[in-house]
């Protein structure tokens, strides 16, 4: 199978830890060169030093992916160190949810679009056009284990990947004939930052659920991206991978946290 990246250059957003930075190192190792954007600029740097030391080329970026302009200058500096991007992860995410009564939902929502929507829109934008034109490319967007049934108590989330996916969908039928593929993870549960909170009752829940009995590691997902950002899935297009070792949804709706 050639997973062999040598010669693209990747643009990976929110690179600075969790999945997006094992994707940023697992890429390296497969021969690509990383552009390591994240919103954080201190953690963007540290993910781009260490992607060097596994002797490919990389920068870090700091951009908020939902700022338009900051997404076009990040990518204009990228072009010009990197090379063009052939290989965009829509991977720049939060975690931030709750229930749709009583939570501050304009807030959640705006924030939840902004960056899971927005973001993804705004990176693949300033993208797309040199893919089209080199007849080249691959977009993998990280969507969640919320795109399978919903996961409830976070509709702002839930909305932010469903909608992420829809775009996966939609882009992938405009764009397979020029030669760019669009796909997406979708992870289970992940041990990162973004889980660190979660109480016992619902770390419970979700290894209770899951089939294979534990929560993902970032190299999971890392795998998963690393094969749709490559030549071995040249015919898979518009497709949502689950990596979540058959997760069931938890009751979420069910606990008492309102
Ligand atoms: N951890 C999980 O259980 C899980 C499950 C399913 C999907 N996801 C998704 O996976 C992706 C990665 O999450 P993670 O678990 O590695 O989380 P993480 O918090 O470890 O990493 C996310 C990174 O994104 C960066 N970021 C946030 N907003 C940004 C912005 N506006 N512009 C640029 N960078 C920004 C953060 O600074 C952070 O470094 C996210 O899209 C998340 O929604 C996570």
């Amino acid at each position: 199978m050639d997973c062999d990246l040598t010669d693209r250059t990747a643009l990976i957003t929110g690179a600075g830890r969790g999945m997006g930075k094992k994707t940023a190192k697992t890429f390296a190792r497969n021969g690509a060169d990383v552009v390591i954007n994240d919103v954080d600029p201190d953690v963007a740097e540290e993910t781009a030093a260490e992607v060097r030391d596994l002797g490919v080329e990389a920068v870090g970026i700091a951009a908020d992916v939902s700022d338009a302009a900051e997404v076009q200058a990040m990518v204009e500096r990228a072009t010009e160190e990197l090379g063009p991007i052939d290989v965009l992860v829509n991977n720049a995410g939060v975690g931030d949810a709750g229930p749709f009564v009583d939570d501050s939902y304009d807030d959640t929502f705006e924030l939840n679009l902004d960056v899971h929507l927005y973001g993804s829109l705004n990176c693949t934008r300033a993208v797309i056009d040199g893919m089209v034109e080199r007849g080249y490319g691959k977009v993998v967007n990280i969507t969640s284990i919320h795109t399978k049934n919903g996961v409830g108590m976070s509709p702002a989330y839930d909305v932010g990947k469903y909608s992420l996916l829809g775009l996966t969908k939609s882009l992938a039928l405009e764009l397979g004939r020029e030669g760019v593929r669009v796909n997406a993870v979708a992870p289970g549960w992940v041990n990162t930052r973004m889980t660190e909170g979660f109480s016992d009752d619902v770390r419970q829940q979700i290894l209770d659920n899951n089939p294979v009995g534990r929560l993902a590691e970032p190299e999971d997902i890392a795998n998963a991206v690393t094969f749709l950002a490559s030549p071995a899935s040249d015919y898979i297009n518009g497709h949502e991978l689950r990596v979540d070792g058959g997760q069931v949804p938890i009751d979420s709706w069910r606990l008492d946290n309102r």
